[in-house]
């Protein structure tokens, strides 16, 4: 039986072969993950935060994946993106965008960026867990936060099935 290859843009398939920001930072400030290590689905997100006119802002960023190839472009373009972004700005970063940055993604691989997503919103929540809460970082668990916990559950019930 041949499979049917995934429609993925030229730009998945340029990033996928040539990622950006791989691999761990050694002086990351934080780490945090996304995904079920139980079916091999996880992204991890090493960021190392600096002060810059008072403003918490992302120095460097950085990923490992266990992912597809969605996973591995969306995390490479979602750590460019956040490059010298205070992380104000990168919390409002949602799945879409790096869809979008990406050309779209097949639906089927929407969740390969949620997971990304949903890694770095947890390393910014990480960041401050024994600081002071700024503002404009919810107490309460967003949507996209949520997706990923229930995309976690997901993965964890179709893995224990197999
Ligand atoms: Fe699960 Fe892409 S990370 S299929």
């Amino acid at each position: 039986m041949s499979k049917i290859p995934l429609p993925y843009t030229p730009k998945v398939l340029e990033i996928f072969r040539n990622p950006k920001n791989l691999g761990k930072i050694e002086d990351y400030s934080v780490v945090a993950e996304a995904g079920s290590p139980a079916c091999g689905d996880v992204i991890r997100i090493y960021l190392k935060v600096g002060k810059v006119n008072e403003e918490d802002v992302i120095m460097a960023a950085s990923f490992e994946s266990y992912g597809c190839a969605a996973n591995i472009a969306s995390a490479s373009i979602l750590t460019e993106l956040v490059k010298r972004m205070p992380l104000k700005e990168a919390w409002k970063i949602g799945w879409k965008r790096i869809s979008d940055e990406l050309g779209g993604l097949p639906s089927i691989k929407y969740h390969c960026s949620i997971l990304a997503v949903g890694a770095l919103k947890r390393a910014i929540r990480k960041y401050y867990e024994n600081k002071e809460r700024p503002d404009w970082l919810p107490k309460e668990e967003t949507l996209e936060e949520r997706q990923a916990l229930e995309l976690e559950k997901l993965l964890e019930k179709l893995y224990r099935r197999l």
